[in-house]
C-alpha cells in the first residue's frame, strides 16, 4: 500500500501515523494546576532530543472544545513538570489519566493515583513508575496548521528506581526489564518490552 499524504485529512493522517511509528515511548506528564492539585496525562509523541543540555520533547494538541490541553497551559504558566516512564502494570492508570477533565481538575485525585514527594523536588512523582524526569520549560514551539505545541523540557534531575540500577566500572547501567516500560501502538493498543537483543557494534563494543 502507498499512502499519498496530500490525499488524506489531518484526522486520517493522525490515525495512520499513530499506527506506523511503533512502538512509541509514553511521557506520563505531571504538571502543576496552580490550585494545589496536579494534572497528569500521557503523551506518546515524545522523545529525548538532545543531551547538551538534556532536553525532552512532547507534542501536545487541543481539547475538542478548542482550548489548549491542560498540560500545555500548565507548563506555559508554571514551567516545571515531571515526565514519567510508566510501567506495564500502570496501563489502566495511564489510559484513565488521558480523560479530558476541566482545566484545574486533577486526574490524580479523580482516579486515586498515588504520588510521593522526593527530597529537593518541587513537584511529586507518581509511585510505581521506574523513571521520572524533573523538567523545566526550555521552549514551546507551535508547529503546523492547528497548531500543535512542541514542548521542550530541560531535564534538571532524574529519579531512577534503585532496583534497576547497577554501577559496573563507575558507569550507570539501567536494567530495562526491571523498568518494564509501557509503550503505545495505534488505537487503544499498548506494548510491553518483549525480548531484549544485544548486538555489539564493531567500533563501540562497550555500547554507547
Ligand atoms: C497513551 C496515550 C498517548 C497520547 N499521546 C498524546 C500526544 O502525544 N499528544 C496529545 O496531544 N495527546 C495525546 N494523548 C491524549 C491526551 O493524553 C489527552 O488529550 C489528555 O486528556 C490530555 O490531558 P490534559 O488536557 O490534562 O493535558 C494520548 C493519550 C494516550 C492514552
Amino acid at each position: 500500500m502507498i499512502i499519498e499524504c496530500s490525499q488524506y485529512t489531518a484526522d486520517q493522517l493522525y490515525f495512520i501515523l499513530i499506527q506506523l511509528v511503533l512502538p512509541r515511548p509514553i511521557a506520563w506528564v505531571l504538571s502543576d494546576n496552580g490550585n494545589g492539585t496536579y494534572n497528569l496525562a500521557p503523551f506518546s509523541f515524545f522523545n529525548a532530543i538532545t543531551s547538551n543540555p538534556p532536553i525532552l520533547m512532547i507534542s501536545v494538541g487541543w481539547k475538542n472544545d478548542e482550548t489548549k490541553k491542560d498540560t500545555w497551559v500548565n507548563i506555559s504558566e508554571r514551567s516545571h513538570f515531571v515526565v514519567h516512564i510508566p510501567a506495564g502494570a500502570q496501563v489502566h492508570e495511564v489510559s484513565n489519566s488521558s480523560t479530558v477533565l476541566p482545566h484545574g481538575a486533577s486526574e490524580i485525585d479523580r482516579f486515586g493515583i498515588t504520588v510521593e514527594n522526593l527530597e529537593g523536588w518541587s513537584l511529586p512523582k507518581v509511585r510505581g513508575a521506574g523513571i521520572a524526569f524533573l523538567c523545566e520549560k526550555y521552549a514551546i514551539h507551535e508547529i503546523g496548521a492547528d497548531p500543535q505545541a512542541l514542548i521542550l523540557g530541560k531535564i534538571n534531575c532524574i529519579w531512577i528506581d534503585e532496583e534497576a540500577v547497577s554501577r559496573p566500572n563507575n558507569r550507570i547501567v539501567i536494567d530495562p526489564v526491571k523498568i518494564d516500560p509501557l509503550a503505545r501502538l495505534g488505537g487503544n493498543h499498548y506494548a510491553l518490552l518483549g525480548e531484549v537483543l544485544t548486538v555489539k557494534r564493531p567500533d563501540k563494543p562497550e555500547g554507547g
